[in-house]
């Protein structure tokens, strides 16, 4: 395939933190580069629908520190449709799109595959998303700031926790990943944390509630990552009730949902959102094409696209046991 000219970049799914550091240092990195760039607005759409805009340096200032996507999102299911990604490979090369960088995740992965293989359109993927769980990476931009917004929101309820001697669920997102919640819940002595990766145990949790209130605990934290809530009928409140009826303890459940996904980006997310989106334009402007730039042992690295969807990772339970070690 022939070396790109044109640059796109387009964001997808849900939003993280880190986003726009990652747009601007691609925008950056390909201008530097000698390449003209376009972003493509809401996802996937933007690239069924002719929404491009072009980019230039000074189109990019100021962003890094910026959450949400300056390029908007979108999920967009009829891009697992072949015909719809040759219609938008063909609305690329009309607008001089050679190469793409896609920031999203696992779903947003496979259009760029499609992209690339169908489409003839050298696509490059960037982990994008707060839960972590995309398993070709250890990091994910985003992760960094969720996990510092959910801490500090935790903080916060432990404050009036204490206060009136309760106990607070907390519950925080990761649908299918327990990622936030293990290391926030470590991160605020949580009592008792529970992730989708693990058997949630009511009556273990209750029964060491029901303990340490004997032993003269007054305030608990339990954190409960979305995907564990969401397979109890009536999720977070239900458990904080049964907690309140079984243990005598008044309860309160909170559900941080998606103001985790919003502040100012972290500094871990800036860096590695920046050296990401400069890595994916170093493999476009060579000509490469249906890779995933991932974080490995601290180290910026690239997979065949197929290769990092088949890849599998693991939350460190390992953590579990410290977190057991050092509550109630
Ligand atoms: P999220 O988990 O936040 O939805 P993903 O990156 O996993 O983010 O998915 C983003 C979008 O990618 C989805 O709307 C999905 O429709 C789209 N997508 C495009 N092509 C495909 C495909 N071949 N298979 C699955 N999803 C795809
Ligand atoms: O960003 C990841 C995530 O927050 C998941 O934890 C959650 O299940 C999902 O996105 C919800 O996103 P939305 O409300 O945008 O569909």
């Amino acid at each position: 395939m022939a070396d790109v000219r044109t640059i796109g970049v387009l964001t997808s799914g849900g939003d993280a933190p880190g986003m726009n550091a990652a747009v601007r240092a691609v925008v950056r990195a390909a201008i530097h580069n000698g390449f003209k760039v376009k972003g493509v607005r809401r996802g996937y759409n933007g690239l069924i629908r002719n929404d491009f805009i072009d980019l230039d340096m000074r189109d990019v200032s100021g962003i890094a520190q910026t959450t949400g996507t300056m390029l908007y999102t979108a999920r967009c299911p009829e891009f697992k449709d072949p015909e719809v990604v040759k219609h938008a490979a063909e609305n690329c090369k009309r607008a001089g799109i050679e190469g793409l960088v896609v920031i999203g995740g696992d779903g947003s992965f496979r259009g760029a595959r499609d992209l690339t293989n169908l489409g003839g359109i050298n696509c490059v993927g960037l982990p994008g998303t707060i839960d972590n769980d995309i398993s070709c990476t250890e990091y994910t931009i985003g992760y960094d700031t969720a996990m510092n917004t959910a801490m500090e929101m935790v903080d916060k309820l432990r404050d009036t926790s204490r206060s009136h001697d309760r106990c607070s669920v907390v519950e925080v997102m990761g649908r299918h990943a327990g990622y936030i919640a293990l290391n926030v819940g470590l991160a605020v002595g949580a009592s008792y944390i529970a992730v989708p990766e693990r058997p949630f145990v009511m009556e273990d949790m209750l029964a060491k509630i029901t303990d340490a209130y004997k032993e003269g605990k007054r305030h608990f934290i339990i954190v409960v990552a979305e995907g564990v809530a969401e397979r109890i009928e009536g999720g977070s409140t239900s458990i904080a009730k049964k907690i309140e009826e079984i243990t005598g303890v008044e309860t309160r459940a909170t559900v941080l949902g998606h103001v985790q996904r919003g502040g100012s980006p972290t500094v871990t997310d800036r860096v590695i959102a920046t050296r990401m989106g400069h890595y994916a334009v170093q493999l476009l402007t060579q000509g490469i094409g249906n890779r995933v730039v991932a974080q490995q042992h601290g180290v910026i690295v690239d997979y065949d696209i197929n290769e990092a969807l088949q890849m599998k990772k693991t939350l460190p339970l390992g953590l579990y046991e410290v977190a057991d070690d050092v509550s109630f």
